[in-house]
């Protein structure tokens, strides 16, 4: 187990008249090697809970294990830690200050006090992992698109070599073209580089087709934390949370109960027309 919750609650201002329950009884077990998706809506708790996996902010009372290491612990290295356990915010585009995209992403490894050879050679292999072209490495990160400049923020962090990849909304506010981007560039990295991965996203519809697990967090507590083929059999509960079953599932439902012989458990586009062509075919 990489990182775990026990009992977790966080109160923001808890001594004072605004203060406000932010995560309730969070038990929670992350597993090395799984792309998961952290799914809720606005106010559900899911940042404050990512913030909680490098130690940015300490539970009110539970506590977090990295690798079986309280965080709270005396000895715990929270410096190592969150190069292990990185985490890229909303608008992390927001955060790229260097001249070139080059020096941006080496900036974390240059923190390490990593040997030259070593921040090159990260600072390269992050670039190439985002799909950043090398044309653009010497230019101003501002010269860039949204897409391409939120990819060199992802650079920055796979630039600490992390274990976990923790990305809190990474596709707010970018087109359909550049959600993909992003999407395959976190799908690259959970197949070919083995990183385990955590996208908190509030649409279904973005992360069906990529994670191998769905946690869904509700008013500050999860209420489910499943595959995804189990987690849209909650349609009804999904819908009284504010959340939607993607559209193709959706469908799919409808044309089952219209008396169509198809399958459950469709929640991809590709498998939606795949599943529709077989009953056309049989009709
Ligand atoms: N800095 C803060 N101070 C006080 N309350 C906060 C702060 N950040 C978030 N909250 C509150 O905590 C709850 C959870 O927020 P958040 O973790 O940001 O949810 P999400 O990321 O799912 O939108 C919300 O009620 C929010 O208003
Ligand atoms: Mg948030």
């Amino acid at each position: 187990m990489i990182l775990e919750f026990k009992d977790v609650n966080y109160i923001y201002d808890p001594d004072s008249t605004i203060s406000s329950v932010a995560l309730k009884d969070i038990n929670l077990s992350i597993r090395e090697g799984v792309f998961y998706a952290l799914i809720g809506h606005t106010g559900s708790g899911k940042s404050t809970l990512i913030q909680h996996m490098n130690g940015l902010i300490q539970p009110t009372s539970g506590e977090v294990l990295y690798k079986g290491m309280s965080l709270r612990d005396k000895n715990a290295d929270l410096k190592m830690i969150r190069s292990r356990v990185g985490l890229v915010f909303q608008y992390p585009e927001h955060q790229l200050f260097e001249t070139t995209v080059y020096d941006d992403v080496a900036f974390g490894p240059k923190n390490l006090k990593l040997p030259k050879d070593e921040i090159d050679a990260r600072v390269k292999e992050a670039l190439i992992l985002t799909g950043v072209d090398e044309s653009v490495w010497q230019n101003s990160p501002f010269e860039l698109s949204g897409g391409q400049k939120r990819r060199v923020a992802i650079a920055g962090v796979l630039a600490m070599k992390p274990e976990v990849l923790i990305l809190d909304e990474p596709t707010a506010g970018l087109d359909p073209g550049g959600r993909d981007e992003i999407l395959n560039v976190l799908k690259r990295l959970h197949s070919e580089e083995k990183i385990t991965i955590i996208l908190v996203s509030h649409s279904m519809e973005d992360v069906a087709g990529y994670a191998d697990r769905i946690i869904v967090m509700n008013k500050g507590h999860i209420e489910y934390e499943d595959s995804p083929v189990q987690i849209f059999r909650h349609a009804e509960e999904l819908k009284n949370m504010g959340l939607s079953v993607p559209q193709v599932t959706d469908v799919l439902t409808r044309l089952k109960s219209k008396g169509w012989p198809v399958k459950d458990g469709i929640i991809t586009v590709s498998e939606a027309a795949d599943e529709i062509m077989r009953v056309l075919g049989k009709a």
